[in-house]
């Protein structure tokens, strides 16, 4: 069929509001066409070639089948800081970000970030302090592969340990200032009633917290003394839900509670742990 070239940005817009929402519509659009929001606000009468067209319509079928705009566009922003990510990472989540507030605030010489996925967590903390000593872990290679161009593209040189390892299997007895971790928290029989875009598209191996949610934080939790220094914290994210799940392994585990912060919709959403 041939494509109609006098279709202008605005009306692919005005079009396209019938069934995607408007975020997801100038992403996906700046993707296509290659320009900036700036372009697509300054220029709304401009009338994408045919290939732009070829792809905004790819962009916007995905969109519809349900995979998320992060997938399409192979981008997601966290922390101000444009990471890479593709099927096998996790797309940060906004709440996340408290995790990095939390220990920039603890401003640590050195860090571990568990399960670091498209390492958004480590690069952004290293980003802002760059004495930090930062090591990032992950069970899954591919994972690890997209933290460190992450980091070589974010931070220029860096010396960010990025390491495969299951938890702490492959780490060295070094003490860590914060161990800091969003762990997989979802109970494994919850993950098919999630969204599609959560269920079908992003990786399991990310999301998948056990029969119960908890079975990471009882590692983690578990395993981390040895790599905590005297003072040191350990600083994870939770589903407010696990809430009592996790503050009971804690004090078994003979960990005192520091603070438990709030996301922006008043939900429990990160522990700080004393050992
Ligand atoms: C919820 S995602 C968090 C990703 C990223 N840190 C973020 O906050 O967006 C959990 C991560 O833990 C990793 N993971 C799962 N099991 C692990 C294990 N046994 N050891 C290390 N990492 C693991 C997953 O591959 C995934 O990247």
């Amino acid at each position: 069929m041939k494509k109609t070239l006098s279709l202008t940005l605005n009306r692919i817009i005005q079009e396209a509001k019938a069934d995607l929402l408007l975020g997801d519509i100038y992403l996906l659009l700046e993707h296509a066409i290659g320009r900036g929001k700036e372009f697509i606000y300054t220029y709304p009468m401009y009338s994408p070639t045919e290939n732009e067209l070829d792809r905004w319509e790819e962009c916007r079928t995905r969109r519809l089948k349900g995979e998320p705009v992060s997938y399409i566009t192979g981008w997601r922003e966290f922390y101000s800081l444009d990471f890479k990510v593709d099927r096998f990472t996790l797309i940060p989540r906004q709440e996340t970000e408290l995790l990095v507030d939390q220990v920039l605030l603890r401003r640590p010489d050195s860090l571990l970030d568990i399960g670091t996925g498209c390492g958004n967590i480590a690069v952004s903390v290293r980003y802002h302090l760059n004495r930090c000593l930062v090591t990032a872990v992950d069970l899954s290679v591919k994972a690890v592969q997209m933290a460190r161009y992450n980091a070589n593209r974010l931070l220029g040189q860096h010396d960010i340990r990025f390491i495969k390892s299951n938890y702490f299997n492959e780490l060295d007895k070094v003490e860590f200032d914060v161990i800091v971790s969003n762990p997989p928290y979802i109970k494994s029989s919850d993950i098919d009633r999630l969204p599609i875009e959560i269920s079908s598209y992003e990786p399991r191996i990310a999301l998948d917290g056990g029969s119960d949610g908890l079975m990471t934080y009882s590692k983690i939790i578990g395993d981390s003394q040895p790599y905590l220094s005297q003072a040191g914290k350990l600083i994870l994210e939770l589903d407010p839900e696990l809430l009592g799940g996790v503050m009971t392994i804690a004090e078994e585990k003979n960990y005192t509670v520091e603070n438990v912060v709030k996301d922006l919709g008043l939900n429990d959403r990160v522990i700080v742990l004393s050992p």
